[in-house]
């Protein structure tokens, strides 16, 4: 008998010893009796089967003091998929080091309109991109012995009313674009878990979805894990079980969820004379409603559809056991698969994920502009400006947040780097930000250009015009739960312009959750994008402005010049009508818009300077193997991601002018060449044939264009591609 015969045969035993009542609590969350989980399920002890734990997120463990990642948009601005394993590796180390079995994360949901709320938890707009990061990530978190999780499932790309949209999504999009990370994940990384999103697709809600749920997932992709409802996602237990849905999550109301002395909500609710005959549910409905705002989950009080519902559907015949069965067996195949059914796992090894967590935040670096004043040459003076110069940006608001042990913000990563020779000043020149928090506005309280605004820039201005060189770090205050502006908060791109005019350089260091206008892009002498970077933030600001290392980071979405510049800016394709969000631009998101609609933008994507300068050689395609020889031209060593993309020669049906096909992150010395080899993926060229049901390839004769960026073309070269 082999292995899997043995314990399939274990499992199934397992579940004949199962009561109902013990199915059905192996379903849904219930109370960490340690208060640390996300979500848990507890064990039954009576048959061993141990509890399973479950925390956030992508950016670091939500569970105590963790390390705090740079945002997943930084990591995907690496375009390094081994860097993205290692960071999962990290992830999963640290979970396991805190009891937890499972991550949520990575969120892979693509940024189809820049205002995504949650931008800086996903990776990118490219499919192929995404796909890389999320693999590489998945595998990390998995090698760890940790369960990781694909989340959100799918089309979840506005935080604006995300509990209520309906996304209309063709088939065509929802394949080549949306669903191909997810695809990755589960076909290349085994992801043991899928996390279905709060939004619905196509008419039914992602938890109901069965078409996605168990016809694609399950049926085409083979998936064997479990799907997770997001958080108070599901409404309808009987049809989500029958769909495809295992396990709901955190299957309590808001007001029992983390139920500690501590908890303020808990608090509220004791402190109230408890009647009997008032459900604690309802009177927890009661007294929060009004306080909520109309953007919170209006399922935070319904719970648990997988208790009562569910029971109550199988009493009346309405649902067969055989259906429970099926999402409890997945559960224990799963916890069988990584060991957590025996505790059978690797030790988590320690690693030195600060270092980590500052490579990361260097290679995410984006150099978008430089007129010659980085790398910084040992100047007398620099006046460091800006609302948060004293902070570290660590994660936006919402799940992911982390509670990072230790971290350097920009002013102290500069003073240590800088040196005693330097004279290092500070002047915020604007009032400062706490880090929004979901469910409040993160400018709320804020007196932006009030009293006092204009003589705070004065004062920045002055420190400016008084140093060689002004770095101002602006930023901007995202969070899950809402979108965001395009524009920098505050009086912010008033700072920059006036403190470029006086200072003799100007760096601008931007640190936000995506694309973000710049008016003054023109009139600063440098600009680095440096997304959410983390606990090591002001470190690896430093090792970036000193020239210590290469800003190693490339565009994974593209920077338009203006709001109106972007795809989907009709109100029913963002942020929809009457809760629906027709994507009418189909396939036509992110560059692949800029392309077909002709619009310059102002960064393009996979755009990013070295301090280096890179020759390209001529383009050869070998079989599908793209060939380029790549020289550093420069006297440093410098690091270039080489990137390939797809033109068609012909048409016969819709498709993107450009496509992004593979890519290639090279460090280089000074003067030296190497010869890159990328392959081409098995679906290069081919669209999905919605008649069919099947990939195809109706066209054949292609064009392979290696580039720095979308835009910035080395060289060509033609290729056959048909299967
Ligand atoms: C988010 C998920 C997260 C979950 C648990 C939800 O609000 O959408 O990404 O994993 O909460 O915190």
């Amino acid at each position: 008998m082999s292995n899997t015969d043995a314990s399939d045969d274990r499992l199934d035993s397992l579940l004949d010893r199962l009561t109902i009542d013990e199915k059905l609590r192996l379903i849904r969350g219930g109370v960490d009796p340690e208060e640390r989980a996300t979500g848990y399920v507890p064990g039954i002890d009576r048959l061993d089967v141990p509890a399973l734990s479950l925390v956030d997120g992508p950016m670091g463990v939500r569970a105590g003091t963790a390390t705090g990642f740079p945002a997943s948009i930084a990591l995907a601005a690496s375009w390094d998929p081994d860097l993205a394993r290692e960071a999962g590796r990290a992830l999963g180390i640290e979970a396991r080091e805190k009891g937890q079995d499972v991550v949520l994360a990575p969120g892979m949901n693509l940024l189809r309109v820049p205002q995504c709320g949650r931008a800086f938890e996903y990776y990118s707009e490219d499919p192929h991109l995404t796909s890389r990061l999320a693999v590489g990530t998945i595998e990390g978190i998995q090698s760890a012995g940790a369960i990781a999780t694909a989340k959100h499932f799918v089309a979840n790309s506005q935080e604006e009313r995300r509990f209520h949209v309906d996304h209309r999504i063709d088939e065509r999009p929802l394949r080549e674009l949306y669903l191909r990370a997810f695809e990755a994940s589960v076909r290349e990384a085994d992801a043991g878990m899928v996390m279905a999103a709060y939004n619905g697709v196509n008419g039914d809600p992602m938890t109901e979805n069965e078409r996605l749920l168990t016809g694609v997932l399950r049926e085409e992709w083979g998936f064997e894990g479990v799907v997770v409802s997001d958080w108070w996602a599901a409404t309808d237990g009987p049809r989500a079980i029958e769909a495809g849905l295992d396990l709901e999550m955190p299957g309590m109301p808001v007001s029992e969820w983390h139920l500690s002395e501590s908890n303020p909500i808990t608090r509220l609710i004791d402190a109230i004379p408890y009647w009997g005959w008032l459900p604690r549910q309802t009177l927890a409905r009661l007294l929060m409603t009004p306080w909520l705002p109309d953007h919170a989950n209006p399922n935070l009080f319904d719970a648990s559809h997988f208790d009562r519902p569910v029971r109550e559907a199988l009493d009346a015949g309405r649902l067969d056991e055989r259906v429970v069965d099926r999402s409890v067996r997945r559960l224990l195949v799963t916890m069988d698969r990584f060991g957590v059914l025996d505790d059978d796992r690797p030790e988590p090894a320690a690693g030195d994920h600060a270092t980590l967590a500052r490579r990361i935040a260097r290679r995410g670096t984006v150099l978008l502009d430089n007129d010659g004043v980085l790398p910084l040459d040992d100047p007398d003076s620099i006046a460091m400006i800006g609302p948060n110069v004293d902070r570290a940006k660590v994660g936006g608001g919402g799940s992911s947040a982390v509670d990072a042990a230790s971290t350097t913000d920009p002013l102290g990563g500069v003073r240590d780097r800088a040196g005693a020779e330097t004279r290092v000043t500070v002047e915020q020149g604007h009032e400062s930000f706490e880090t929004a928090t979901m469910g409040a506005s993160p400018f709320d309280g804020l007196d932006f250009g009030g009293e006092g605004a204009g003589g705070r820039i004065d004062d920045a201005v002055a420190a400016a015009s008084e140093a060689d060189v002004a770095v101002v770090v602006v930023q901007d205050n995202a969070t899950e739960g809402e979108d965001r502006p395009l524009w920098l908060p505050g009086e912010q791109d008033q700072l920059v312009s006036r403190v470029a005019t006086a200072a003799e350089q100007c760096v601008v260091v931007v640190r936000s959750a995506g694309p973000i206008a710049m008016p003054w892009a023109d009139s600063v002498d440098a600009i680095l994008a440096c997304w959410y970077p983390g606990q090591a933030d002001g470190r690896a600001l430093a090792d970036v402005l000193f020239g210590d290392c290469d800003p190693g980071g490339r565009l994974p979405a593209t920077f338009g010049r203006r709001p109106a510049d972007y795809p989907a800016t009709d109100p029913a394709a963002y942020p929809g009508i009457d809760d629906v969000v027709s994507h009418e631009e189909g396939l036509a998101i992110g560059y692949r818009h800029f392309q077909s609609a002709d619009v310059e933008p102002l960064y393009p994507f996979g755009h990013g300077h070295s301090y280096a300068d890179f020759a390209y050689g001529d383009v050869s395609v070998d079989e599908e193997t793209v060939e380029v020889t790549v020289e550093n031209t420069a006297d440093r060593s410098g690091r270039e991601v080489v990137q390939v993309y797809l033109d068609p020669r012909d048409r016969s049906v819709e498709r993107p002018p450009r496509e992004l096909a593979g890519f290639e992150a090279i460090e280089l010395g000074a003067g030296e060449s190497r010869t890159v080899a990328i392959d081409l993926p098995d679906r290069a060229g081919a669209v999905y044939d919605p008649d069919a049901g099947a990939w195809a390839w109706p066209d054949d004769r292609f064009e392979v264009v290696v580039g720095r960026s979308v835009t910035d073309e080395r060289g060509r070269a033609e290729v056959r591609l048909r299967r």
